[in-house]
């Protein structure tokens, strides 16, 4: 006897399971199964498919001619922080751009402020409601990024927050150490990046990745390249927030680095683009960040998945560059700015988000965790168009329904 039936599909949605992120036209590609059914047992699939009678199980949900595909990832967030910079709205609007309101102090620094003031408790309650928001908006694997301490209690602070969240939510969940994510207030940059270097060590107890902000202002290639190198040896796998606003050549540098993503990406350089096809990174593409600073100019991810290259989305969800945890609003923008088909952007936030962060999710092959949501949407194509709202009807973790 099986635990689960859920039956009356209208269409299942199946990212195909590979042990490298879909490439170039393999991003195009999905299966869709109509009028279909899935079989769960012990948390785990036992059938998807056309539907049949062969089956039987202790409980059988109805998907009332609804969607299903498996839970989205969210590949890139900093969900963890204290405080808020609507302020910085005003500030733009009078003309100070992103870079600038960070020079004066503002911007991380700002945020740097409140995380260090906030207790581990606050900083765990607030990131619990985005986590909760997250999971009904249908994500069941989320990354989580330090990099608002900036010293070693603060940073680690962090870090113990989002393994908390992991612990209490149904959730997966990835923790990166971005201690490297702007510079102290009057703290020399190169003295400062070498004491993030040594709380690797002390960070690879919580984090599974090491990242950074390569930027102008913030650090340089040469740096990035130091720290990346100081990171692999101490048995991180490497990310960075690579050519955000000015193109410095962070790409090149991340595929140098055989990082597992280079995020961002609006300003990577041709060749960057041209290298990432042969390279096993993923570019993490962050729309919801151009949209928020307000810019025309969008990520080229035409230009990358038409020269072959590895595509994922996420939000960024942070308190600066984007201010939404809702994954379906990304999907959206990547639909309408960066022109990716519906089939690109769903194989954006399954499989190739889990590429980009190591997880073995965003599939619903037999053996695969039932990690799924049925969506009150009439076909997949439905839901990067209907933008601005939540269509996650019912969201299951291993089997279990956890929000309806
Ligand atoms: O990914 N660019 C650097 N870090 C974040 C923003 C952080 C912030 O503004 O608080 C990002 O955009
Ligand atoms: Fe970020």
């Amino acid at each position: 006897m099986n635990d689960l039936i859920i039956t009356n599909i209208k269409s299942l949605i199946l990212p195909k399971k590979s042990e490298h992120a879909l490439k170039g036209k393999e991003m195009d590609e999905l299966t869709i199964i109509d009028d279909a059914m899935i079989v769960i047992k012990d948390g785990k699939m036992v059938y998807r498919g056309p539907k049949t009678e062969g089956y039987q199980a202790s409980e059988t949900i109805d998907a009332h001619d609804k969607i299903v595909s498996p839970a989205l990832i969210e590949p890139h967030t900093h969900v963890v922080h204290g405080g808020s910079r609507e302020h910085e709205m005003t500030l733009k609007r009078q003309g100070m751009d992103y870079l600038s309101i960070l020079e004066k102090g503002g911007g991380i620094l700002n945020t740097v402020e409140s995380t260090r003031q906030a207790s581990f408790d606050e900083l765990y309650n607030k990131a619990a409601t985005n986590i909760t928001r997250m999971i009904q908006h249908g994500v069941l694997t989320v990354e989580s990024k330090s990099g608002y301490g900036l010293d070693r209690d603060n940073e680690l602070k962090q870090l113990k927050v989002s393994r908390k969240l992991e612990d209490n939510f149904p959730i997966l969940m990835r923790h990166t150490f971005l201690g490297p994510h702007a510079i102290p207030k009057g703290k020399d940059s190169d003295v400062f990046l070498d004491e993030m270097i040594d709380l690797l060590d002390e960070a690879k107890d919580y984090a599974d990745f090491a990242d950074i902000f390569t930027e102008t202002g913030v650090f340089s290639v040469e740096q990035s390249k130091k720290y990346m190198e100081a990171a692999k040896d101490k048995g991180f796998k490497v990310k960075i927030h690579a050519d955000e606003i000015d193109p410095l050549g962070g790409l090149e540098l991340a595929i140098d680095q055989g990082a597992i993503s280079a995020d961002h990406l609006v300003a990577a350089s041709e060749a960057g683009k041209q290298q990432l096809a042969e390279s096993d990174t993923v570019a993490v593409l962050l729309p919801g960040t151009t949209f928020y600073l307000g810019k025309n100019d969008f990520a080229d991810a035409r230009g990358m998945i038409d020269n072959g290259g590895a595509v994922a989305l996420a939000t960024d969800y942070n308190p600066g560059s984007c201010v939404t945890d809702n994954l379906q609003m990304i999907m959206a923008i990547a639909a309408l700015k960066l022109k990716m088909t519906p089939n690109e952007i769903w194989n954006a936030v399954t499989v190739n988000a889990a590429h980009a962060i190591d997880a073995d999710r965003g599939t619903l092959e037999v053996g695969d965790n039932a990690n799924l949501v049925i969506w009150d949407a009439p076909n997949h194509e439905y839901i990067p168009y209907h933008y601005g709202v939540n269509h996650a009807y019912q969201v299951f973790a291993d089997g279990k329904l956890i929000f309806e």
